[in-house]
């Protein structure tokens, strides 16, 4: 079982960005929580984040080359705006669950379409960091 979990803009100031949102825990806590779950449960995985549209595209597209079981993508601002990553999860056709750690529907009419959203099995918001276990865990149990 291997798993490609992408993270998306803005993702890497976890800790540091509107921490009454996001929390105080940071970027390399989240990696660190996803890692020991993973290992623990004798998946392989891979944790990747950009600041750039092109380089998450570039990301899904390898997962096809890599093999990747399954995607876990929290697109941070590009989930409403991009139909590019769209187009790339529908190129590859690797399964995969959406991760927001805030409660999306909550929070401003921009935020409320996500074009991911249209391709991927499952959509995992406001649970902050254990959204990704969720996701992992769906995953795992569906391959
Ligand atoms: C987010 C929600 C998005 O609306 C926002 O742009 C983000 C983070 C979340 O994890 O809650 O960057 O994806």
């Amino acid at each position: 079982m291997k798993i490609l979990v992408i993270n998306g803009p803005n993702l890497n100031m976890l800790g540091i960005r509107e921490p009454g949102i996001y929390g105080y825990s940071t970027y390399n806590d989240l990696v660190n929580m996803i890692s020991d779950f993973c290992e623990r449960n004798g998946i392989e995985v891979k944790c990747l984040q950009s600041n750039h549209e092109g380089d998450l595209v570039d990301y899904i597209q390898q997962a096809y080359f890599d093999k990747v079981d399954g995607i876990v993508i929290n697109p941070g601002a590009y989930t409403h705006t991009s139909v590019a990553l769209l187009d790339a999860l529908k190129a590859v056709s690797v399964p995969a669950v959406e991760v927001h750690i805030s409660q999306v529907s909550e929070r401003e009419d921009f935020r409320q379409k996500s074009y991911v959203s249209l391709y991927c099995s499952r959509t995992i918001m406001g649970k902050g960091f254990d959204g990704y276990i969720e996701a992992i865990r769906f995953l795992n149990t569906k391959m």
